[in-house]
């Protein structure tokens, strides 16, 4: 894949409004507070990544690499979120690392620290404020119906907490908390974000015009299905290609990946639209070869050994730099860590200010 052709350059939002700059219409530095854009565009970015494990490639190509390819045009904060990475059980002995883990390869990944804001999450407190003040303006019933919820429920029964409950509460307070009003995710996310936008329109309502309304912002990727062929690709659900993968590693995981189910041998014509490795081919290969692909897989021209083969080898040409990219930074944790630190500084001074205004209008203080 040549990085610059990937999908991602522009976001489409769920309500069809604005669509963002045109690709190529980069104007530089994102964290510029003067960018100026027309009525409706969005201005600032916030999205965030759990650090519950390594970045897959569902993560890569559903939000970090649109992530990166939007800094230069708008004001981009990006979170390694650590408060809600601890809702499901988890290991205090190595969160430290993971945390770090993540934040290096984002960095690794494009999110570039002289250009956006990147941070973690639990470094701003103010953040949390925010989110008991949300919970108070969020229904119970609306929670209840969250789909993550209830997924993430269903697989630890032991440990159903409240704050995996209140989890998109804290997403509206991360968002909002910078006054964003564009987040760029991947489709899992679309529930989460309808309801930050419900918890903005009744603050406002309540308490005054503070908050603006966030887009939801798609990568032309926004749905990666795992290997396994059975839902979506997913760290809990270990049908993943982690973009720490060498080509060996990715070589094995596609030769076992699923495939159209209805071509069962060599001879039979496959159809691309329902075949995950297709899909996986329009993110990291050349838009030529992706018509050859479709063709042949089509004429039974090509055999899905030879279709992943060549996934294979374009997924390396596209992998190996953010790797080694990535394994010179993990000699450097240092520069990782000053470079999130600066980025909380700007956060805890950007939600400060909210929270100033919040408290006003709320009558305290
Ligand atoms: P998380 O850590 O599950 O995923 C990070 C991002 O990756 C996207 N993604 C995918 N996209 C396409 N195909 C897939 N198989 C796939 N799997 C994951 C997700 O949509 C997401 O954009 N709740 C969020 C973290 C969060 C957040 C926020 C996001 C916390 N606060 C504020 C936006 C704004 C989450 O669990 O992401």
């Amino acid at each position: 894949m040549n990085a610059d052709e990937h999908k991602v350059s522009s976001p489409v939002p769920e309500d069809g409004a604005g669509t963002g700059p045109a690709a190529g219409d980069d104007t530089g530095s994102a964290v510029d507070d003067s960018k100026a854009s027309p009525a409706g565009e969005p201005t600032r970015l916030y999205s965030g990544i759990q650090p519950t494990g390594d970045i897959h490639i569902g993560n890569y190509l559903g939000a970090v690499a649109n992530w990166a390819k939007l800094i230069p045009r708008y004001d981009c904060i990006y979170c390694v979120v650590d408060y809600h990475a601890i809702t499901i059980e988890y290991d205090p002995d190595t969160m430290r690392d993971a945390v770090l883990d993540t934040a290096t390869m984002g960095i690794a990944c494009g999110l570039d620290p002289d250009h956006c804001t990147f941070f973690v999450q639990s470094h701003v407190s103010e953040t949390m404020e925010l989110a008991w003040i949300f919970s108070t303006c969020t229904a119970i019933g609306a929670l209840e119906r969250m789909t993550q919820f209830k997924d993430k429920a269903a697989q630890h029964k032991q440990n159903i907490n409240a704050g995996l409950f209140t989890y998109p509460v804290l997403q509206a307070a991360d968002i909002l908390g910078v006054k964003a009003d564009g987040v760029p995710v991947g489709d899992d996310q679309s529930q989460h974000l309808e309801l930050t936008r419900e918890i903005a329109r009744r603050f406002n309502h309540l308490y005054g015009p503070v908050f603006p309304d966030a887009k939801t912002l798609y990568s032309p990727a926004p749905r990666i299905l795992g290997l396994d062929g059975q839902g979506k690709m997913s760290k809990s659900q270990g049908n993943y290609i982690a973009m720490k993968d060498r080509s060996d590693m990715v070589r094995k995981k596609l030769s076992t990946a699923y495939t159209d189910p209805n071509r069962l041998r060599r001879s039979d014509p496959g159809n691309p639209d329902i075949c995950n490795i297709f899909t996986l081919h329009k993110s990291f290969s050349s838009p030529d070869e992706v018509a050859t692909i479709d063709a042949e897989c089509r004429s039974a021209g090509i055999g899905c050994v030879d279709c992943k083969k060549k996934l294979g080898a374009n997924m390396e040409t596209a992998m190996s730099p953010i790797q080694d990219k990535y394994e010179d930074l993990t000699r450097r944790p240092d520069d990782v860590r000053d470079a999130l630190a600066t980025g909380a500084d700007r956060v805890r001074a950007l939600t400060s200010e909210t929270m100033t205004e919040v408290r006003q209008s709320l009558g305290l203080r």
